[in-house]
């Protein structure tokens, strides 16, 4: 069969490297990819955002199967327009995918079916939400209510720090009409982990849990960015709190999903903070994340194409869960250009790579990287997804940061403690 993946980043990157291997595979193609998923499929140039091109392709290149990787597409219905020609396609519909795109339509989800998560209040007027911040006496976070690629969530020590992100979203429209609406919440403590699940909107399978390093410094300081790094599994995930995470959060919202009328296929992303074993949501996506996707595709031994394929054509099998393999643990040590996430330079020349990726159970995914005339240069804020597996979490590690070691550019960046809290909970 022939799939094309939608997308340009690491975790597309990854998917396609992973759709790759599977025997029933001949073709994997990536629109509109980047040179550094072109080693790995090939690469088409057409947008991510225009569908009817998207269309054309799948017709002229006879493609079975359409996997997307971002939000945005999602969020603009590009499920349901290639559906309309009958073309199977992973991911849910525009309406689902609102569990995304719009928190409130998440969080009364949530309400509505008893899903754990923090309490919170919608605002669509600046002053009534700086009113209610006031009322609160406790921390809270300020949430833009659409899309804001990972940056529109501000953590908030004191109700003056809110009141500025309230400013910032609804007035100043940092993020544009992604902030005409706020969702403000109670800060959750404990420890993150995310949580994948497959769904075909009636049935699921449970694939892994992983820990991503949003902020861009050591001992997560600094600012917010898309994922510095990622490993798998996370240790923070014991069987209890699996159990609780599929029971209390994946299975209604599946269930909820289906019982409202948009029923859920896809991937869905459970953003958790757990505390005393007690799994909370602190967001859903409607597509793998961006880096965990590399550290817990690298540690798939089974096929993923029949899961997604299955998701996409609503014919998950009843003993799907039992054809689901994971190896050892992997780590992704994401390498970014200097500046990020703010600006950064662009065109700066990468040593190493050939030298990195030959190292034993290693595998170099690229984000923002071009090649030229034979050499690979910096594109992108995120460059590479440096990931490696090994027989424990540190095991990984160590292999991961040694390929790091090899890889030259000027400016690069890494956090140097991807994966120690998990190291912290390893048993020796
Ligand atoms: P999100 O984009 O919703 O995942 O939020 C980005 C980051 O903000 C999360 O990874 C958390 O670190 C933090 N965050 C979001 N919501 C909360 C919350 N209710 N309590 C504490 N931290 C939060
Ligand atoms: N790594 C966070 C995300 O993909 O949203």
């Amino acid at each position: 069969m022939r799939v094309l993946v939608i997308g340009s980043g690491g975790r597309e990157h990854a998917l396609v490297w992973s759709i790759g291997r599977s025997p029933d595979v001949d073709a994997v193609l990536c629109a509109p990819g980047s040179d550094g998923i072109g080693v790995d499929g090939r690469v088409v140039p057409v947008d991510e955002g225009d569908f009817e091109g998207i269309a054309r392709l799948v017709t002229r290149e006879g493609v079975d199967l359409v996997v997307v990787g971002p939000e945005q597409p999602l969020a603009n219905g590009i499920t349901d327009r290639l559906r309309r020609d009958g073309i199977a396609v992973f991911g849910p519909s525009q309406e689902a995918a609102r569990l995304e795109s719009s928190k409130t339509f998440a969080k009364e989800f949530m309400h509505r079916h008893g899903i754990p998560t923090a309490a919170y209040r919608s605002f669509e007027d600046p002053d009534e939400a700086a009113a209610y911040v006031e009322s609160c006496h406790a921390p809270v976070v300020v949430k833009a209510d659409g899309l804001a690629a990972g940056k529109g969530v501000s953590v908030c020590a004191d109700a003056q720090e809110a009141r500025r992100a309230i400013e910032e979203a609804m007035r100043e429209r940092r993020f544009g009409d992604a902030g005409a609406r706020v969702v403000i919440e109670e800060r959750l403590h404990g420890e993150e982990a995310s949580y994948y699940a497959i769904s075909d909107g009636e049935r699921f399978v449970t694939l892994a849990a992983a820990q991503d390093h949003k902020p861009v410094l050591d001992g997560d300081r600094g600012e917010n960015t898309g994922g510095m790094g990622a490993y798998s599994p996370a240790p923070v995930v014991d069987g209890e709190v699996e159990r609780r995470i599929v029971e209390r959060i994946v299975r209604p919202a599946i269930d909820g999903m289906r019982l409202e009328g948009e029923p859920y296929r896809g991937v869905l992303y459970v953003g958790l903070m757990i505390a005393d074993g007690e799994p909370r949501v602190i967001e859903f996506n409607t597509r793998f994340g961006d880096p965990e996707t590399q550290a817990i595709l690298f540690r798939l031994e089974s096929d993923l194409v029949p899961l997604l394929q299955a998701a996409a054509e609503g014919r998950l099998r009843d003993d799907a869960q039992s054809g689901i393999r994971f190896g050892a643990p992997a780590v992704c040590v994401v390498m970014s250009s200097k500046g990020y996430p703010r600006s950064y330079p662009r065109d700066l020349p990468i040593e190493g790579l050939g030298e990195a990726a030959a190292l034993p159970d290693v595998k170099i995914f690229h984000a923002g990287t071009r090649c030229n005339a034979g050499v690979w240069r910096t594109q992108g804020g995120r460059v590479l997804g440096v990931t490696a597996r090994g027989p424990s979490v540190a095991a990984a590690r160590d292999r991961a940061y040694a390929a790091v070691s090899r890889i030259r550019f000027e400016g690069a960046h890494y956090r140097t403690d991807i994966a120690a809290r998990a190291l912290g909970r390893e048993r020796p």
